[in-house]
């Protein structure tokens, strides 16, 4: 596949995220038994992160998506977030889990829980594959996290560069070639 030329070294194989995965599905379908929490994803690149990770719960769940981006200040505690897609459900009462592909600064996460608390969701939990732990400026951590990873340009997996890469099945680091020409 010409997209792998550009792959530096593969840093999680499919084995290694669909065990994860599976871990992850175990535990929350575990902790939210006998209710019927709203999942909502963030666009573009938690698409496919979120699609293996409902296939792997055994519990009913509904399934919605927001594409939003964060202005970028922690500081402010709610109202700071652009959306772009709203979600098409009432999140009143209901049980929330984000799903993320990453999350680096944290900015986006921080914004977006916030804003779902103050429209009226009974509780909010993050969920997110990858966490660049070391890039964090916002107070907001995963409460479901797949893999703590170095500050390193990662795609696949649903992540890109320039809209490229997302349909990789695995997640690699890039060729500094690639972003840097
Ligand atoms: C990524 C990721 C989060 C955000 C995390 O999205 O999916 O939404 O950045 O960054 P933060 O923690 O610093 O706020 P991106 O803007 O790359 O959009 P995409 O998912 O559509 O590719």
């Amino acid at each position: 596949m010409y997209i792998e030329n550009d792959v530096e070294r593969v840093l999680l194989t499919e084995r290694q995220i669909k065990e994860r995965v599976d871990d992850i599905a175990r535990r929350i379908s575990e902790q939210y038994k006998g209710s019927y929490p709203l999942f909502i994803a963030v666009l573009k690149g938690s698409f496919v992160f979120c699609s293996d990770l409902l296939r792997a719960l055994d519990i009913p769940v509904q399934a919605d998506f927001m594409s939003v981006s964060s202005y970028g200040e922690s500081s402010v505690s709610s109202g700071r977030v652009k959306i772009m897609k709203d979600s098409d459900a009432d999140v009143k009462g209901r049980d929330v889990v984000i799903v993320e592909d990453i999350i680096d600064t944290g900015n986006t996460l921080y914004a977006l829980k916030n804003l779902l608390l103050q429209r009226g969701a009974n509780s909010v939990k993050i969920c997110a594959l990858l966490d660049k732990v070391s890039r964090r400026t916002a107070d907001i951590s995963a409460d479901y996290a797949g893999f703590e990873i170095e500050d390193e340009f990662v795609v696949g997996y649903g992540l890109d560069y320039a809209e490229r890469y997302r349909n990789l099945p695995y997640i690699g680091v890039l060729k500094r070639s690639v972003y840097e020409k």
